[in-house]
């Protein structure tokens, strides 16, 4: 098991061999350990994002993916503190309406995940850890130098699900801007060996893409 807490509060279902859990009757760690547990992998949004006072922020989070084309888009969710204070990710893209999305491959999993340490607002990711930069084209937080794929984002919507401790947010982006590094191109399509992105699990847990498998997609149905 990981090194969270077990479940506190189940209920036990008429089928055999399942349980039931009903998020109306559970206190909101347990809830959101299930959910760390059961929606995995995890792809991770290293999002930069700079405040009203130009101090640059760095920060993980899984709770993030794709959107779509039309119009190119992401969203990343970032869940209040504890204190019902909002997160510098949230706060500085709701000031400046700006953020980057860097992938985060195997080698830079470590330094991703010091980034996640509780820094104060004035203190930047980058400086504290000594992460180098590359310049944005089109917005001004920067880009994670490592990372082997970057989107540039402009915020879309802000949609706030619930304020207070816990309290989640949705943060939509829209692209304007993809950065590839040649290194992981192969005849104009990206070789998933080479960006060799991670991902997240429950607890502490992460997985790697090595292990891979292709499915061809079904025929139309006559
Ligand atoms: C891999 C990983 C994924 C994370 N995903 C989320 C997430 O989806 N939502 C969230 O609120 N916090 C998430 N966190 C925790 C934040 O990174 C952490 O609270 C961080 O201090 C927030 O920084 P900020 O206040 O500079 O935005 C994650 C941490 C790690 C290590």
């Amino acid at each position: 098991m990981y090194e969270y807490h077990a479940f506190t509060t189940f209920e036990t279902n008429t089928l055999k061999n399942q349980m039931q859990f009903d998020p109306g009757n559970m206190g909101i760690r347990d809830v959101y350990t299930l959910m760390v547990q059961l929606i995995t992998p995890r792809p991770i949004a290293w999002v930069s994002s700079i405040s009203k006072d130009g101090v640059t922020n760095l920060a993980p989070y899984s709770f993030f993916n794709g959107v779509g084309a039309n119009p190119p888009s992401v969203l990343f969710c970032p869940v209040n503190r504890r204190d019902g204070s909002q997160k510098d990710s949230l706060l500085n893209v709701l000031d400046t309406k700006e953020f980057v999305v860097n992938v985060v491959s195997a080698a830079d999993a470590e330094i991703m995940n010091n980034s996640s340490a509780d820094f104060a607002s004035e203190v930047s990711e980058f400086e504290a850890l000594g992460i180098e930069t590359h310049a944005s084209e089109k917005i001004a937080p920067p880009r994670v130098a490592s990372s082997l794929a970057q989107f540039e984002c402009k915020l879309l919507q802000h949609i706030e699900l619930a304020s207070g401790p816990a309290g989640a947010n949705v943060v939509i982006g829209e692209i304007v801007m993809m950065h590839v590094a040649d290194s992981i191109i192969n005849d104009g399509i990206i070789d998933p060996a080479k960006l060799d992105n991670v991902g997240r699990l429950g607890g502490k847990a992460y997985t790697k893409t090595t292990d891979r498998f292709e499915l061809d997609r079904p025929p139309a149905p006559q």
